[in-house]
């Protein structure tokens, strides 16, 4: 029996806490024990925060006071020390990613880190080697190599079967209420934290563009700051590759408003075939044939990512995917595309 521990109860957090309890439910080898989180009050079911993503919403829309649940903590190091943890799930803010992944690792457990990875590729090298020196898994929460309608466009640009990708576009947008619904200390509203829409949302199409077609050769994109301190909150980026062919490009926003929640897609054209991601519905279209309608996955990719996690470290396989070096690319990827954005879109080599 695996022993859990969640570092971070804030809106994420609150998501991957009930994951652990499903799979409680359903009888797989582990048990949640611990929660840390410096904010007290969350920790007691005093604060609620709500996490606008499809399944995971009610989760993270609940007042729940974990501390008649588990062993509650406001310092990690105190929990690491204390608990005899297998594996932690570090959802803490960006900037601390690194930090306390390593202190975790230290502390002889594995750890699945949210994304993005870290503040900076130097950052992410040295939470690598920390996790080879000490022999423990590390494994960043890329989740869209968990989330099946990007799974399937990944292995149909891979094995050719429409045919080569003429052009690809991926969006995505959601309303942050950061009046009612704050991250910590607004870090999600600072740069310098890893927040904005570029480094903090679009870093998702960064990571499926990556897997899809590889690193690019340059990138240029252009953006606008809304929230004062933080960084590109809407963002457009151009991807350049040596095959001059491939035309693909990217959106970003996280200043919706009201109702908008949260939407995300591609539209992916190949010689062949027309696939959409919209509104959750993937359709794929292909040339002759009556549009086929995917359905849908029974659970989140959060359930499928945190088991995923849970069955390489009882097995002791190295992770066949979402390896930390793609994770640590993403943070390379978006560093260049705000540097283009930073200077009006100019055309960034990588
Ligand atoms: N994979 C996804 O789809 C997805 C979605 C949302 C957020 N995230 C990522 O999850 C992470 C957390 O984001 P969030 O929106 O939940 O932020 P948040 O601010 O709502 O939650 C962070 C939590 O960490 C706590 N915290 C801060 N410092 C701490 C410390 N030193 N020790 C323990 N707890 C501490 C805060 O009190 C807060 O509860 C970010 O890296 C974000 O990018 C990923």
């Amino acid at each position: 029996m695996l022993r859990a521990a969640v570092i971070g109860a804030g809106r994420m957090g609150r998501g991957h806490i009930g994951v652990y309890q499903q799979l409680e439910r359903e009888g797989f080898g582990v048990k949640l024990v611990a929660i840390c989180d410096v904010d007290e009050p969350k920790l007691h079911g005093e604060k609620a925060y709500a996490l606008n993503i499809g399944k995971s919403a009610g989760v993270a829309h609940n007042k729940h006071n974990y501390s008649t649940m588990y062993n509650c903590y406001t310092d990690a190091e105190e929990m690491l020390r204390k608990e005899q943890l297998d594996v932690v799930n570090v959802v803490v803010p960006t900037y601390l990613h690194a930090e306390i992944s390593q202190k975790a690792l230290r502390a002889g457990v594995n750890v699945l880190c949210e994304k993005p990875m870290a503040l900076t590729p130097e950052q992410c090298e040295e939470m690598i080697a920390c996790a080879e020196q000490t022999g423990k898994r590390l494994m960043i929460g890329q989740c869209l190599h968990f989330w099946k309608e990007y799974e399937i466009l990944a292995e149909k640009v891979k094995s050719g079967e429409y045919g080569k990708v003429n052009d690809a576009y991926f969006y995505r947008g959601g309303a942050q209420n950061v009046v009612t619904n704050p991250s910590w200390q607004q870090w999600i509203l600072d740069r310098k934290l890893g927040g904005g829409g570029l480094f903090d949302q679009h870093i998702h199409d960064i990571d499926v563009i990556r897997w899809c077609f590889g690193t690019p050769k340059a990138v240029s994109t252009v953006g606008k700051t809304v929230y004062p301190k933080s960084a590109y909150d809407i963002c457009t980026t151009r991807y350049f590759f040596d095959d001059a062919d491939l035309y693909i490009h990217a959106r970003d926003n996280t200043c919706y408003k009201g109702s908008y929640g949260f939407q995300y897609g591609y539209t992916v054209n190949f010689e062949h075939c027309t696939m959409v991601f919209e509104h959750g519905q993937l359709t794929i279209m292909e040339e002759g044939k009556e549009p086929v309608l995917v359905e849908k996955p029974q659970e989140s990719a959060y359930y499928y990512e945190i088991k995923y996690f849970l069955e390489n470290v009882v097995s002791g396989e190295p992770f066949s995917r979402n390896e930390p070096r793609d994770a640590q690319e993403n943070v390379r990827i978006a560093l260049a595309e705000m540097a283009s954005a930073d200077r009006g879109g100019e055309i960034v080599t990588l």
